[in-house]
């Protein structure tokens, strides 16, 4: 999927149903390894991201089988052979939440060091102040972390940030260490949460996940089999309804948990929007005047930053001024530069956008930088005049199942342009 085209200007109407979510799928599929037997996961997003995981895995030895309806399921070796490539792992930066698992049962790991991107340096000391903590020596040689591990013990590690990655690393590494491990300043997201429920269906014994202190009481054993289901996608939720507002239009968006999209529901509902909560559903309505708002990108459960560059497309059609901070990455404006491009009044000023809401986008041609960016031009191209033809595409294909076919269910313009 190289470029998407997508043509403007009628409201999105209907009901679209959340697929699994990318950033807890490819945390569990890493914990996986972790398991000396076979671990079954339903709800896989058939991602990109997730097909690129689990080519990883099989690198290192596990047997994955993908079935058809969104299950997986992975019999990891019981030594590692072969390494994380570079190959792979510069196309999946979270290939680096293998670093927990791998030190953690296999007390090695050689696994190439990912690098930047597109909105940040994505440091790792983290993770490595974390693991070095519970005993594991970590070096980085010629592009590559080598890690090696005698017995992990648990202790107490402080996260100067909530880093999602780096709290989870830690936990699958504490699992199988002795005695009590104690994370404070953890990261909250829902994601870790189900990390953490998988890692105790595993047999585990994690405590305290969804708040800032997670304890990990370490085991001997895990169990040799494992059922889980992963929770719904927020983001991929939280994209679906900012694209309803901002064609003005009506959307339900089910099988998610309204509660995970507390801070998106309640900045839409500030920008004038009707947002309905139902058991597993939620449905926006952009029909009545719309006003300007400020976000501030926080962690969990502050506003996502992953949902930044969507709510930015959304408030270049608001009239007033909005204020976008972005506190999380240093360089996830990008986007705005391409949406000026389409007419958009937005104005960067280091972690501060400024958004002067204008009558209509114009469609034109505009190319993708990341994919949350390449999910932010699609929701201003369906709200724009005419035709926009997004370059980059592929990366939507990373994040999104099925996200043209969804976009199509709403009535939304959108193709493939091979
Ligand atoms: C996870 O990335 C998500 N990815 C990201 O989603 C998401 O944007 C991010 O969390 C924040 O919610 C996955 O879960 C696979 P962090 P992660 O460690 O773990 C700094 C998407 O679009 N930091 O919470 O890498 C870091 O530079 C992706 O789906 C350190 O300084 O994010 C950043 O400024 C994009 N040192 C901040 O913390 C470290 O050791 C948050 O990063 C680690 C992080």
């Amino acid at each position: 999927m190289e470029r998407v085209v997508v043509v403007g200007g009628s409201p999105l109407r209907g009901t679209v149903r959340a697929s699994g979510a990318k950033n807890a799928a490819l945390a569990i599929l890493c914990a996986s390894m972790l398991c000396p037997g076979r671990v079954v996961i339903e709800n896989v997003p058939r991602i990109k991201d997730i097909e690129v995981m689990l080519e990883l895995l099989a690198g290192l030895g596990a047997q994955v089988q993908v079935h058809t309806d969104g299950k997986v399921s992975v019999e990891p070796p019981s030594r590692i052979r072969g390494e994380a490539s570079y190959n792979l792992v510069k196309q999946l930066r979270a290939s680096n939440l293998l670093l927990g698992p791998l030190v953690g049962r296999f007390r090695s790991v050689r696994l190439a060091l990912p690098g930047g991107c597109n909105i940040g340096a994505r440091p790792m000391d983290l993770h490595f102040k974390g693991l070095q903590a519970l005993g594991a020596t970590l070096d980085v040689r010629r592009g590559y972390i080598e890690g090696r591990a005698g017995i992990l013990r648990g202790t107490r590690i402080y996260l100067d940030l909530p880093s999602v990655g780096a709290t989870e690393n830690i936990m699958m590494a504490a699992v199988l260490a002795r005695g009590q491990t104690v994370i404070e300043n953890a990261a909250r997201e829902p994601e870790v949460v189900d990390l953490a429920n998988f890692l105790n269906a595993m047999g585990a014994r994690v405590r305290g996940a969804g708040t800032d202190v997670i304890k990990v009481d370490g085991v001997e054993n895990l169990v040799s089999e494992v059922h889980y289901a992963v929770i719904p996608d927020r983001i991929e939720a939280g994209t679906y309804m900012v694209a309803g507002v901002a064609t003005r239009g009506e959307v339900t968006v089910t099988g998610v948990i309204p509660r995970h999209l507390e801070a998106v529901t309640a900045k839409l509902r500030e920008a004038g929007a009707e947002v309905v909560e139902a058991e597993d559903s939620v449905t926006v309505r952009g029909t009545g005047p719309l006003g300007p708002i400020d976000v501030r990108t926080m962690p969990y459960p502050g506003f996502p930053t992953d949902m930044q560059s969507q709510i930015m497309a959304l408030l270049t059609t608001v009239p007033g001024t909005s204020l976008i901070v972005e506190n999380i990455f240093e360089n996830r404006f990008q986007v705005a530069y391409e949406l000026q491009r389409m007419g958009a009044r937005v104005r960067v000023e280091g972690r501060v956008a400024v958004v002067e809401g204008v009558e209509r986008l114009q469609g034109t041609s505009v190319r993708a930088t990341d994919l949350r960016a390449a999910a932010a031009l699609v929701v201003a191209g369906l709200a724009a005049e005419g035709r926009t033809e997004i370059h980059n595409a592929h990366y939507l294909a990373r994040g999104y199942e099925d996200v043209v076919a969804k976009f199509q269910a709403l009535g939304g313009e959108v193709r493939t342009d091979p």
